[in-house]
């Protein structure tokens, strides 16, 4: 046994760069299966590389999310970490069997044939908010990248249309550094759960009947803030980079759709990194010592990235037993959006050329395409 090579680079550098540039991916790649690295929250943190390793790491259960096993040096906040499970019940925290209860709760609302259900009726909401955008060139990520993923979730979950701007702002704060602005944030999001809740439709209120005895009103919250949180910060990525390669291939038909959507999510994926896993007990992976409460992260965008047979691997919503739980909702979501597109906008183009959009690559917050100057009607 050894210990892991060091990263060349970091892999959580903040950097703009043009859309399709790799970036660091090879060099990552080059160096081994896991790799050791400086975390953003101080002390070491190993890194897989490799899709063999990445799947087999993701369902071992000495690999935990709760973050009671973070490294005792972390600083909680500093490092972006949700409550310990003990604190609060959430399907990222928890593992084992009260993780595959709370699942089970959730896995029938957002099941392919539930979501396809909604099918056109998110096809509108893609349709309203692309005609209400300005006649004039118009940055797509500036405002409608954020607001179509949570008109749909909110529309699902039952929260009153009126409070998708709340929803945005909540979402914005949470994504900023300032602790009264997260508790701000926390506090929006318990206002739309409640109001989804007491609105006596929609996913909320059967989410409620399905989770395990003994769920409180404060918990359930909490669980729906999860679902509008994940909905928003990964497809507004997504939509970003989807949208640019449908505009930048000119006139395409609505069966290319697809294509586009699995190719731009593996090789932009809105996640680049997984959640936090610590280890429970020292161990071994792939030949390396990992100590007890060791941080690990599998680089889903370094392993999508790997040449390989049909496009390579795909680890996009992750595998095991906390793969995305909205995976079949965000590709829906995806498609219903370049599909009015290009059907009823068919004269829509880039404002600026292919060669000069710029994506932000921001560590484990992901990256996002800076801009989309569009001209929706030509
Ligand atoms: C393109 C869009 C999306 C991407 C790329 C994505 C990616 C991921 C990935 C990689 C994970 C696993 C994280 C890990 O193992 O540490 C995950 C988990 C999760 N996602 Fe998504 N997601 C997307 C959209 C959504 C949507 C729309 C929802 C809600 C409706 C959602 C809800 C969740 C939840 C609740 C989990 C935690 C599941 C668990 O731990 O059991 N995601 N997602």
């Amino acid at each position: 046994m050894s210990s892991a090579p060091l990263a060349p680079v970091d892999p959580f550098a903040v950097a703009v760069r043009p859309l399709d540039e790799p970036g660091n991916a090879a060099t990552l790649r080059a160096a081994g299966p896991i790799v050791q690295a400086e975390a953003p929250a101080g002390g070491p943190v190993w890194i897989i590389t490799e899709e063999a390793l990445a799947r087999q790491a993701l369902a071992d259960d000495r690999l935990v999310k709760d973050p009671a096993w973070a490294p005792r040096s972390w600083n909680r906040w500093a490092a972006g970490l949700e409550p310990t499970a003990a604190e609060q019940l959430s399907l990222t925290t928890l593992d084992g069997p009260a993780h595959t209860a709370l699942r089970r709760a959730h896995t029938p609302l957002l099941s392919a044939r539930r979501v396809q259900g909604y099918a056109g009726r998110i096809g509108s909401i893609a349709r309203e908010l692309l005609t209400a955008q300005a006649p004039g060139p118009v940055d797509l990520m500036d405002e409608f990248t954020t607001r179509f993923p949570l008109a749909v979730i909110c529309e699902l979950l039952g929260v009153p249309d009126d409070r998708v701007d709340q929803a945005i702002a909540a979402c914005r704060q949470l994504n900023g550094e300032d602790p009264a602005a997260f508790a701000a944030a926390m506090a929006a999001f318990s206002e739309l759960a409640e109001a989804a809740l007491a609105s006596g439709d929609g996913m909320a209120v059967e989410l409620r009947e399905r989770v395990p005895e003994g769920v409180d009103d404060r918990e359930l919250h909490y669980l729906l803030f999860g679902l509008i949180f994940a909905s928003q910060i990964t497809t507004d990525a997504a939509l970003g980079f989807l949208l640019a390669r449908v505009l930048a291939d000119g006139p395409i038909g609505a069966d290319a759709i697809d294509g586009l959507v699995t190719d731009g999510l593996r090789r932009h994926p809105p996640a680049p990194f997984t959640l936090w896993r610590f280890t429970r007990t020292a161990l071994e992976l792939s030949g390396v010592r990992l100590p007890e409460r060791a941080p690990v992260l599998v680089d889903i965008a370094v392993i999508n990235t790997a040449p390989g047979p049909a496009g390579g691997p795909d680890l996009t919503f992750g595998a095991g037993p906390h793969f995305c739980v909205g995976a079949q909702l965000a590709q829906l979501e995806l498609r219903a959006v370049a599909e009015v597109l290009v059907t009823d906008f068919p004269r829509a183009r880039l404002a600026v050329p292919y060669a000069d959009l710029r994506r932000t690559d921001r560590g484990m917050q992901g990256s996002r395409l800076t801009a989309l100057p569009v001209l929706l009607r030509g």
